[in-house]
Protein backbone atom coordinates (compact mmCIF):
# COMPACT_ATOMS: atom_id res chain seq x y z
CA UNK A 1 0.00 0.00 0.00
CA UNK A 2 0.97 3.77 -0.83
CA UNK A 3 -0.23 6.73 1.03
CA UNK A 4 0.50 10.42 -0.37
CA UNK A 5 1.47 13.15 2.46
CA UNK A 6 1.24 16.64 2.36
CA UNK A 7 4.58 17.90 2.73
CA UNK A 8 6.36 21.17 3.12
CA UNK A 9 10.02 19.83 3.84
CA UNK A 10 9.99 21.35 7.44
CA UNK A 11 11.07 19.03 10.50
CA UNK A 12 7.74 17.57 11.20
CA UNK A 13 6.50 16.42 7.50
CA UNK A 14 10.45 15.25 7.34
CA UNK A 15 9.61 13.30 10.51
CA UNK A 16 6.50 11.66 9.13
CA UNK A 17 8.20 10.04 6.08
CA UNK A 18 9.94 7.34 8.21
CA UNK A 19 7.42 7.45 10.79
CA UNK A 20 4.48 6.29 8.15
CA UNK A 21 6.86 3.75 6.83
CA UNK A 22 8.03 2.09 9.77
CA UNK A 23 3.99 1.71 11.29
CA UNK A 24 2.46 1.45 8.44
CA UNK A 25 4.78 -0.51 6.31
CA UNK A 26 4.00 1.35 3.02
CA UNK A 27 5.38 3.50 -0.04
CA UNK A 28 5.13 7.27 1.18
CA UNK A 29 4.68 9.35 -1.77
CA UNK A 30 5.32 13.01 -0.65
CA UNK A 31 3.09 15.76 -2.74
CA UNK A 32 3.48 19.73 -2.25
CA UNK A 33 1.59 21.97 -3.53
CA UNK A 34 2.41 25.68 -4.57
CA UNK A 35 -0.15 28.45 -3.06
CA UNK A 36 2.08 31.23 -3.49
CA UNK A 37 3.84 30.28 0.10
CA UNK A 38 7.47 31.54 -1.74
CA UNK A 39 9.73 29.68 -4.08
CA UNK A 40 12.02 29.13 -1.25
CA UNK A 41 9.94 27.40 0.08
CA UNK A 42 10.00 24.55 -2.77
CA UNK A 43 13.85 25.07 -3.75
CA UNK A 44 15.47 21.50 -3.27
CA UNK A 45 13.00 19.78 -1.88
CA UNK A 46 12.70 16.79 -4.09
CA UNK A 47 16.14 15.48 -2.91
CA UNK A 48 15.11 16.46 0.68
CA UNK A 49 12.15 14.59 0.45
CA UNK A 50 13.79 10.84 -0.98
CA UNK A 51 16.51 11.73 1.66
CA UNK A 52 13.43 11.15 4.57
CA UNK A 53 12.64 8.21 2.47
CA UNK A 54 9.76 9.16 -0.03
CA UNK A 55 9.20 7.10 -3.40
CA UNK A 56 9.06 10.47 -5.12
CA UNK A 57 7.92 14.16 -4.53
CA UNK A 58 4.97 15.37 -6.95
CA UNK A 59 4.60 19.22 -7.19
CA UNK A 60 1.68 20.68 -8.47
CA UNK A 61 1.75 24.69 -9.08
CA UNK A 62 -2.20 25.24 -7.72
CA UNK A 63 -1.64 28.93 -7.95
CA UNK A 64 -3.74 30.14 -10.25
CA UNK A 65 -6.74 27.36 -9.51
CA UNK A 66 -6.94 28.81 -5.89
CA UNK A 67 -7.23 32.67 -6.36
CA UNK A 68 -9.39 32.02 -8.87
CA UNK A 69 -12.16 29.05 -7.82
CA UNK A 70 -10.94 29.55 -3.79
CA UNK A 71 -10.63 32.89 -3.15
CA UNK A 72 -12.02 34.66 -5.81
CA UNK A 73 -15.56 32.86 -4.43
CA UNK A 74 -14.85 33.88 -1.23
CA UNK A 75 -14.54 37.08 -2.04
CA UNK A 76 -17.23 37.99 -4.29
CA UNK A 77 -19.03 36.59 -1.46
CA UNK A 78 -17.81 39.00 1.47
CA UNK A 79 -16.82 35.98 3.24
CA UNK A 80 -14.67 37.33 6.71
CA UNK A 81 -15.05 34.93 9.84
CA UNK A 82 -15.67 36.55 13.07
CA UNK A 83 -15.61 40.26 12.13
CA UNK A 84 -12.43 40.01 10.71
CA UNK A 85 -10.35 36.86 9.28
CA UNK A 86 -10.06 37.11 5.80
CA UNK A 87 -9.96 33.18 5.63
CA UNK A 88 -6.28 32.48 3.87
CA UNK A 89 -5.45 29.38 5.69
CA UNK A 90 -9.20 28.02 5.79
CA UNK A 91 -9.29 28.59 1.38
CA UNK A 92 -5.90 27.21 1.27
CA UNK A 93 -6.48 23.33 2.76
CA UNK A 94 -9.21 22.15 0.16
CA UNK A 95 -7.50 23.18 -2.72
CA UNK A 96 -4.30 21.26 -1.07
CA UNK A 97 -6.50 18.47 -0.27
CA UNK A 98 -8.57 18.51 -3.71
CA UNK A 99 -5.05 17.84 -5.50
CA UNK A 100 -4.13 15.07 -2.78
CA UNK A 101 -7.28 13.18 -3.78
CA UNK A 102 -5.94 13.25 -7.29
CA UNK A 103 -2.28 12.49 -7.08
CA UNK A 104 -3.81 9.20 -4.96
CA UNK A 105 -5.85 8.68 -8.05
CA UNK A 106 -2.50 8.64 -10.05
CA UNK A 107 -0.39 7.19 -8.26
CA UNK A 108 -2.53 4.11 -6.92
CA UNK A 109 -2.30 5.01 -3.37
CA UNK A 110 -4.92 4.00 -1.01
CA UNK A 111 -4.47 6.63 2.14
CA UNK A 112 -3.14 10.33 2.53
CA UNK A 113 -1.49 11.77 5.44
CA UNK A 114 -1.49 15.32 6.74
CA UNK A 115 0.78 16.68 9.33
CA UNK A 116 -1.94 18.54 11.13
CA UNK A 117 -1.72 18.59 15.19
CA UNK A 118 -5.24 17.59 16.86
CA UNK A 119 -5.73 20.84 17.99
CA UNK A 120 -6.86 22.60 14.83
CA UNK A 121 -9.05 23.52 12.37
CA UNK A 122 -6.31 22.39 9.45
CA UNK A 123 -6.87 18.54 10.03
CA UNK A 124 -10.59 19.09 9.62
CA UNK A 125 -10.14 21.32 6.63
CA UNK A 126 -8.03 18.09 5.11
CA UNK A 127 -10.26 15.56 6.16
CA UNK A 128 -13.51 16.80 5.48
CA UNK A 129 -12.27 17.46 1.61
CA UNK A 130 -11.18 13.88 1.67
CA UNK A 131 -14.52 12.43 2.70
CA UNK A 132 -16.28 14.67 -0.13
CA UNK A 133 -14.00 13.91 -2.51
CA UNK A 134 -13.17 10.14 -2.25
CA UNK A 135 -14.69 8.26 0.77
CA UNK A 136 -12.90 5.20 0.38
CA UNK A 137 -9.47 6.93 1.26
CA UNK A 138 -7.65 5.89 4.31
CA UNK A 139 -6.51 9.04 6.45
CA UNK A 140 -3.65 9.01 8.85
CA UNK A 141 -2.91 12.18 11.08
CA UNK A 142 0.28 11.12 12.87
CA UNK A 143 0.07 13.93 14.98
CA UNK A 144 -2.92 12.48 16.51
CA UNK A 145 -1.02 9.21 17.05
CA UNK A 146 2.63 9.15 17.84
CA UNK A 147 4.25 10.10 21.16
CA UNK A 148 6.97 13.31 19.52
CA UNK A 149 5.46 16.05 21.38
CA UNK A 150 8.16 18.68 20.80
CA UNK A 151 10.82 19.58 18.32
CA UNK A 152 13.71 17.54 20.24
CA UNK A 153 11.35 14.54 20.12
CA UNK A 154 11.26 14.77 16.63
CA UNK A 155 15.23 15.68 16.10
CA UNK A 156 15.97 12.57 17.91
CA UNK A 157 13.34 10.50 15.93
CA UNK A 158 14.91 12.12 12.53
CA UNK A 159 18.53 10.96 13.75
CA UNK A 160 17.65 7.78 14.79
CA UNK A 161 15.89 6.94 11.79
CA UNK A 162 18.86 8.72 9.50
CA UNK A 163 16.72 11.47 8.20
CA UNK A 164 18.32 14.38 7.61
CA UNK A 165 17.17 17.33 9.89
CA UNK A 166 16.14 20.29 7.77
CA UNK A 167 18.54 23.21 8.14
CA UNK A 168 16.37 26.01 7.96
CA UNK A 169 16.00 27.02 11.22
CA UNK A 170 12.33 26.61 12.97
CA UNK A 171 10.62 30.11 13.43
CA UNK A 172 9.19 30.53 16.77
CA UNK A 173 5.93 31.41 15.32
CA UNK A 174 3.78 28.71 13.88
CA UNK A 175 3.07 30.41 10.40
CA UNK A 176 0.91 29.77 7.11
CA UNK A 177 1.71 31.48 3.80
CA UNK A 178 0.11 31.37 1.02
CA UNK A 179 -0.97 34.13 -2.26
CA UNK A 180 -3.48 35.17 -0.04
CA UNK A 181 -2.10 35.31 3.53
CA UNK A 182 0.68 34.94 6.00
CA UNK A 183 -1.01 33.92 9.55
CA UNK A 184 1.41 34.05 12.60
CA UNK A 185 0.31 32.11 16.23
CA UNK A 186 2.26 30.80 19.05
CA UNK A 187 5.36 31.99 21.15
CA UNK A 188 4.19 35.47 22.59
CA UNK A 189 1.05 35.45 20.71
CA UNK A 190 -0.70 32.75 23.03
CA UNK A 191 -1.06 35.84 25.41
CA UNK A 192 -3.89 38.12 23.81
CA UNK A 193 -1.89 40.94 25.83
CA UNK A 194 0.78 40.84 23.95
CA UNK A 195 1.29 43.49 21.15
CA UNK A 196 3.25 41.12 18.05
CA UNK A 197 6.73 42.41 17.99
CA UNK A 198 7.02 44.33 14.76
CA UNK A 199 10.38 41.91 13.10
CA UNK A 200 7.20 38.87 13.19
CA UNK A 201 5.77 40.60 10.08
CA UNK A 202 6.70 39.46 6.73
CA UNK A 203 4.35 40.66 4.43
CA UNK A 204 3.75 44.20 5.29
CA UNK A 205 6.04 47.11 6.26
CA UNK A 206 4.63 48.86 9.68
CA UNK A 207 2.60 51.63 8.58
CA UNK A 208 4.61 53.75 10.30
CA UNK A 209 7.21 53.42 8.31
CA UNK A 210 4.88 53.35 4.97
CA UNK A 211 5.92 55.97 2.32
CA UNK A 212 4.77 59.65 3.68
CA UNK A 213 3.16 59.74 -0.38
CA UNK A 214 0.22 58.48 -0.93
CA UNK A 215 -0.48 55.79 -3.80
CA UNK A 216 -3.91 55.40 -5.78
CA UNK A 217 -4.62 52.70 -7.91
CA UNK A 218 -7.71 52.02 -9.40
CA UNK A 219 -9.24 48.23 -9.36
CA UNK A 220 -11.38 46.27 -12.45
CA UNK A 221 -13.91 44.11 -11.38
CA UNK A 222 -16.27 41.91 -13.72
CA UNK A 223 -19.40 40.43 -11.91
CA UNK A 224 -17.86 40.66 -8.19
CA UNK A 225 -14.51 39.48 -9.32
CA UNK A 226 -11.49 41.70 -9.77
CA UNK A 227 -10.33 41.62 -12.85
CA UNK A 228 -8.13 44.84 -13.71
CA UNK A 229 -5.26 47.25 -11.73
CA UNK A 230 -4.83 50.70 -13.08
CA UNK A 231 -7.09 49.60 -16.79
CA UNK A 232 -4.68 46.55 -17.05
CA UNK A 233 -5.88 43.28 -17.27
CA UNK A 234 -4.50 40.34 -14.86
CA UNK A 235 -4.19 36.81 -14.25
CA UNK A 236 -6.05 36.30 -10.76
CA UNK A 237 -2.73 35.25 -9.33
CA UNK A 238 -0.89 38.19 -11.29
CA UNK A 239 -3.23 40.46 -10.13
CA UNK A 240 -3.04 39.55 -6.17
CA UNK A 241 0.52 39.23 -6.19
CA UNK A 242 0.93 42.81 -7.55
CA UNK A 243 -1.36 44.17 -5.08
CA UNK A 244 0.57 42.39 -2.42
CA UNK A 245 3.44 43.81 -3.18
CA UNK A 246 1.71 47.22 -3.16
CA UNK A 247 -0.55 46.92 -0.43
CA UNK A 248 2.49 45.58 1.38
CA UNK A 249 4.71 48.46 1.17
CA UNK A 250 1.97 50.67 2.27
CA UNK A 251 1.57 48.79 5.15
CA UNK A 252 -2.02 47.49 4.60
CA UNK A 253 -3.87 44.65 5.82
CA UNK A 254 -2.50 43.49 9.36
CA UNK A 255 -5.08 41.96 11.23
CA UNK A 256 -4.44 40.84 14.93
CA UNK A 257 -7.36 38.58 16.83
CA UNK A 258 -8.55 35.83 18.98
CA UNK A 259 -11.37 33.40 17.50
CA UNK A 260 -12.99 30.46 17.94
CA UNK A 261 -11.56 27.46 16.58
CA UNK A 262 -13.92 24.68 15.37
CA UNK A 263 -12.77 22.34 18.10
CA UNK A 264 -13.70 24.24 20.74
CA UNK A 265 -10.78 26.62 21.37
CA UNK A 266 -10.15 29.71 21.59
CA UNK A 267 -6.62 31.30 20.16
CA UNK A 268 -5.00 34.11 18.98
CA UNK A 269 -3.73 34.60 15.47
CA UNK A 270 -2.07 37.60 13.69
CA UNK A 271 -2.66 38.07 9.99
CA UNK A 272 -0.99 39.57 6.77
CA UNK A 273 -3.56 40.35 3.85
CA UNK A 274 -2.16 43.13 2.28
CA UNK A 275 -3.50 42.45 -1.41
CA UNK A 276 -6.91 40.93 0.19
CA UNK A 277 -7.72 43.56 2.19
CA UNK A 278 -7.65 46.14 -0.82
CA UNK A 279 -9.15 43.49 -3.06
CA UNK A 280 -12.08 43.35 -0.16
CA UNK A 281 -12.24 46.86 -0.16
CA UNK A 282 -12.85 47.56 -3.37
CA UNK A 283 -15.39 44.74 -4.59
CA UNK A 284 -17.86 45.62 -1.35
CA UNK A 285 -17.19 49.43 -2.28
CA UNK A 286 -18.72 48.54 -5.88
CA UNK A 287 -21.67 46.80 -4.62
CA UNK A 288 -22.81 49.62 -2.87
CA UNK A 289 -23.86 51.08 -6.52
CA UNK A 290 -24.79 47.98 -7.91
CA UNK A 291 -26.82 46.45 -5.10
CA UNK A 292 -30.23 47.43 -3.38
CA UNK A 293 -30.83 48.18 0.39
CA UNK A 294 -32.55 44.51 1.20
CA UNK A 295 -30.48 42.36 -1.16
CA UNK A 296 -26.99 43.83 0.10
CA UNK A 297 -28.61 42.88 3.85
CA UNK A 298 -29.39 39.37 2.27
CA UNK A 299 -26.00 38.99 0.90
CA UNK A 300 -24.63 40.00 4.26
CA UNK A 301 -26.54 37.62 6.04
CA UNK A 302 -25.43 34.56 3.58
CA UNK A 303 -22.01 35.84 3.95
CA UNK A 304 -21.51 35.27 7.71
CA UNK A 305 -22.89 31.49 7.29
CA UNK A 306 -20.40 31.02 3.99
CA UNK A 307 -17.41 32.37 6.04
CA UNK A 308 -18.61 29.77 8.67
CA UNK A 309 -18.56 26.93 6.33
CA UNK A 310 -15.43 27.79 4.89
CA UNK A 311 -13.36 28.21 8.25
CA UNK A 312 -15.17 25.15 9.31
CA UNK A 313 -13.60 22.91 6.30
CA UNK A 314 -17.22 22.65 4.65
CA UNK A 315 -16.17 23.60 0.97
CA UNK A 316 -17.44 21.11 -0.57
CA UNK A 317 -20.53 21.00 1.23
CA UNK A 318 -23.67 21.27 -0.97
CA UNK A 319 -24.37 24.55 0.94
CA UNK A 320 -21.77 25.79 0.59
CA UNK A 321 -21.85 25.30 -3.18
CA UNK A 322 -25.61 26.25 -3.20
CA UNK A 323 -24.74 29.73 -1.29
CA UNK A 324 -22.54 30.40 -3.71
CA UNK A 325 -24.45 29.92 -6.52
CA UNK A 326 -26.78 32.75 -4.71
CA UNK A 327 -23.73 34.63 -4.91
CA UNK A 328 -22.71 34.61 -7.96
CA UNK A 329 -25.97 35.71 -9.27
CA UNK A 330 -26.62 38.46 -6.92
CA UNK A 331 -22.84 39.91 -7.65
CA UNK A 332 -23.65 39.34 -11.30
CA UNK A 333 -24.39 42.69 -12.07
CA UNK A 334 -21.68 44.03 -10.14
CA UNK A 335 -19.25 45.34 -12.30
CA UNK A 336 -17.34 48.34 -12.79
CA UNK A 337 -14.22 50.09 -10.71
CA UNK A 338 -13.13 51.73 -7.80
CA UNK A 339 -10.55 54.29 -6.76
CA UNK A 340 -8.19 53.81 -3.52
CA UNK A 341 -5.81 55.48 -1.84
CA UNK A 342 -3.23 53.76 0.22
CA UNK A 343 -1.67 55.72 2.76
CA UNK A 344 0.13 54.12 5.92
CA UNK A 345 -1.81 51.19 6.25
CA UNK A 346 -5.10 52.03 5.31
CA UNK A 347 -7.07 51.80 2.21
CA UNK A 348 -10.04 54.36 1.20
CA UNK A 349 -12.39 54.61 -1.27
CA UNK A 350 -12.04 58.11 -3.35
CA UNK A 351 -14.46 57.01 -6.03
CA UNK A 352 -16.63 54.41 -7.54
CA UNK A 353 -18.17 53.80 -11.19
CA UNK A 354 -20.58 51.41 -12.57
CA UNK A 355 -22.20 50.86 -15.86
CA UNK A 356 -25.17 49.03 -13.67
CA UNK A 357 -25.08 51.84 -11.45
CA UNK A 358 -28.78 52.50 -9.53
CA UNK A 359 -27.53 55.82 -8.57
CA UNK A 360 -29.22 58.25 -10.01
CA UNK A 361 -27.66 62.16 -9.68
CA UNK A 362 -31.10 63.40 -11.47
CA UNK A 363 -33.00 61.43 -8.68
CA UNK A 364 -30.79 61.86 -5.43
CA UNK A 365 -29.52 65.15 -6.06
CA UNK A 366 -30.49 68.38 -3.90
CA UNK A 367 -31.41 70.06 -6.72
CA UNK A 368 -35.31 69.19 -7.28
CA UNK A 369 -36.01 66.83 -10.14
CA UNK A 370 -39.00 65.09 -11.51
CA UNK A 371 -39.01 61.95 -10.39
CA UNK A 372 -38.95 62.24 -6.59
CA UNK A 373 -41.59 64.65 -5.27
CA UNK A 374 -41.06 65.69 -1.73
CA UNK A 375 -44.52 65.92 -1.07
CA UNK A 376 -44.76 62.10 -1.46
CA UNK A 377 -42.79 61.91 1.20
CA UNK A 378 -45.44 63.10 3.93
CA UNK A 379 -47.73 60.15 3.12
CA UNK A 380 -45.18 57.79 2.90
CA UNK A 381 -43.73 58.72 6.78
CA UNK A 382 -47.33 58.66 7.75
CA UNK A 383 -47.79 55.01 7.04
CA UNK A 384 -44.14 54.06 7.65
CA UNK A 385 -44.44 54.98 10.82
CA UNK A 386 -48.30 54.02 11.57
CA UNK A 387 -47.32 51.32 13.89
CA UNK A 388 -44.84 53.45 16.01
CA UNK A 389 -47.98 56.08 16.60
CA UNK A 390 -50.21 53.12 17.48
CA UNK A 391 -48.12 52.01 20.43
CA UNK A 392 -47.39 55.48 21.56
CA UNK A 393 -51.40 56.16 21.42
CA UNK A 394 -51.67 53.21 23.55
CA UNK A 395 -48.90 53.76 25.88
CA UNK A 396 -50.91 57.44 26.31
CA UNK A 397 -54.23 55.76 26.55
CA UNK A 398 -55.26 58.14 23.66
N1 LIG B 1 -6.20 30.10 12.64
C1 LIG B 1 -6.16 30.19 11.23
C2 LIG B 1 -7.14 29.22 10.59
O1 LIG B 1 -7.58 28.33 11.24
C3 LIG B 1 -4.74 29.99 10.71
C4 LIG B 1 -4.22 28.59 10.83
C5 LIG B 1 -2.79 28.52 10.43
N2 LIG B 1 -2.40 27.15 10.18
C6 LIG B 1 -1.19 26.68 10.34
N3 LIG B 1 -0.98 25.43 10.06
N4 LIG B 1 -0.22 27.41 10.84
O2 LIG B 1 -7.47 29.33 9.43
C1 LIG C 1 -2.57 23.00 13.38
O1 LIG C 1 -3.01 22.80 14.50
O2 LIG C 1 -2.15 22.09 12.64
C2 LIG C 1 -2.48 24.43 12.87
C3 LIG C 1 -3.52 25.34 13.43
C4 LIG C 1 -4.91 25.02 12.97
O3 LIG C 1 -5.10 24.05 12.25
O4 LIG C 1 -5.87 25.73 13.38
Amino acid sequence: NKVVLAYSGGLDTSVIVPWLRENYGCEVVCFTADVGQGITELDGLEEKAKASGASQLVVKDLTEEFVKDFIYPCLRAGAIYERKYLLGTSMARPVIAKAMVDVAKAVGADAVAHGCTGKGNDQVRFELTFFALNPELNVVAPWREWDITGREDAIEYAKKHNVPVPVTKKSIYSRDRNLWHLSHEGDILEDPANEPRSDMYMMTVDPEDAPNEPEYLEIGIVSGIPVSLDGKELSPATLLAQLNEIGGRHGIGRIDMVENRLVGMKSRGVYETPGGTILFTAVRELETLTLDRETMQWKDTNALKYAELVYAGRWFDPLRESIDAFMESITKDTTGSVRLKLYKGSVNVVGRKSPNSLYREDISSFENGEIYNQADAAGFIRLYGLPMRVRAMLEKGL
